[in-house]
């Protein structure tokens, strides 16, 4: 297999990792070509690391000096629209890390610049890699449940110190960041809630800004959503909560799926429920029901699942785990939320791209960020830190 030349494109702490996957030779396929980081103090960590691969200060610079065939980028967020239109242009194959983009526009933008380039487009949804969440959603979509009812998922095992938040001056502010909670950390699972369950057709939501930690974004959320089919779900997420909790359950006719502390455990009813309701003759009868428990498998580490996954669908024309252009509905769920919240009402899909924008702009204006990069790389293992908690 010939290798493709792939450009790491913001070398901090998810850059840096992946620039390292990949010079130590982890991909089949892909080799490090060149790096791009508008830090200085990044540079010259990549040029001493890796003093074979060439170093760019501007993705301007880097596209028209180098052989790069592969665009990854981990820049902050506000950049991954705008380096992936870029990159697009010159022909590119992209793979974003999360989240898509900011705004659901700055995403459309995104996957309007793919289509027209037809290269591949992929995103760094690495938990989609985690063999529970994949039998979780073969399970739905089988219809071993039934039809859904009533989706919850306790998601806050996502605990931060304030030392996180002070490791980068962009991040949980509105000018650099743009969200908090369900920006950063809770798109993994925003985007496994929806690809599993579907999208619902309604949120409510409660995002609590600065609750727990001294930032300009929310670190506490609380979303209600509602279906076509009037199941519902709730979604909490927190950086606040220690130890916090990792706990979904999905509820269907035909019986119930749980997914914690790596086990997925399904209780099947062998008749509907609809069916014992009204034949039952018993006030406090319950149907008989099968449990089948499932442990996860170990597997490759995700992020490096998702490289090599990427790196196989341009090679063979592999399905890719996570298209980028799938990566707009995590966004559409958090950017609702926003709405939601700020405005105290329920909104709906499509919801009002324009308003949406408008008062991020607002808040922008508001925001503390200056335009300045001093990151620490925090302490541990990227796997130990990314990958699923329990
Ligand atoms: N998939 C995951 O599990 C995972 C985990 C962590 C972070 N991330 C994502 O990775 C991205 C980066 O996060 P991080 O924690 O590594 O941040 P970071 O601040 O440590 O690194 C960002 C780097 O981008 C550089 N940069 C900023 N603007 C740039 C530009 N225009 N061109 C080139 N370089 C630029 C900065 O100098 C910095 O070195 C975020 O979008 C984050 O959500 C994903």
């Amino acid at each position: 297999m010939t290798e493709l030349n792939v450009a790491v494109i913001g070398c901090g702490n998810m850059g840096s990792a992946h620039a390292t996957t990949l010079a130590d030779g982890k991909i089949r396929g892909m080799r490090l070509a060149a790096i791009c980081d508008t830090d200085s103090e990044k540079r010259h960590w990549a040029r001493e690391t890796f003093p074979d691969v060439p170093v760019f200060p501007s993705t301007e610079e880097l596209f028209s000096n180098s052989e790069s065939e592969v665009a990854l980028i981990a820049t902050p967020h506000y950049f991954h629209a705008p380096i992936a239109c870029e990159a697009f242009q010159h022909g590119l194959h992209v793979l974003t890390e999360k989240p898509i983009a900011v705004s659901v526009t700055q995403a459309d933008a995104m996957i309007a610049a793919a289509n027209k380039a037809g290269t591949a487009f992929g995103i760094m949804f690495n938990q989609r890699t985690n063999s529970l969440y994949r039998k979780a959603r073969t399970l739905v979509s089988e219809g071993t449940l039934g039809e859904l009812r009533r989706i919850v998922w306790i998601i806050t095992n996502w605990y931060r110190t304030q030392a996180y938040y002070d490791s980068g001056n962009w991040r949980a502010t509105w000018a650099g960041e743009g969200g908090g909670v369900l920006l950063n950390q809770a798109p993994h699972n925003l985007d496994l809630w929806q690809w599993i369950c579907g999208m619902p057709k309604t949120v409510f939501a409660r995002c609590t800004e600065g609750k727990y930690h001294r930032i300009e974004t929310e670190d506490d959320a609380e979303i209600f959503a509602s279906y076509n089919n009037g199941a519902s779900g709730i979604f909490i997420t927190s950086t606040g909560d220690c130890p916090g909790t990792n706990r979904l359950e999905i509820t269907g006719s035909r019986g119930t799926l749980l997914l914690e502390k790596k086990t997925l455990t399904i209780t099947q009813l062998t008749v509907p429920e609809e069916e014992f309701r009204f034949s039952c003759p018993n006030s406090f009868g319950l149907p008989e029901r099968t449990i089948q428990v499932f442990q996860e498998e170990d597997g490759p580490e995700g992020h490096q699942a998702i490289l090599q996954n990427f790196a196989e669908h341009i090679h063979r024309g592999i399905p890719l785990i996570a298209p980028g252009q799938e990566g707009i509905h995590a966004l559409e769920l958090s950017n609702a939320a926003y709405l939601s919240s700020w405005t105290g009402m329920p909104v709906s899909f499509p919801f009002d791209q324009k308003e949406f924008n408008r008062r991020l702009e607002e808040k922008k204006k508001q925001s503390s960020f200056i335009s300045t990069f001093k990151n620490r790389v925090p302490e541990g293992k990227i796997s130990d830190r990314w990958s699923v908690h329990w």
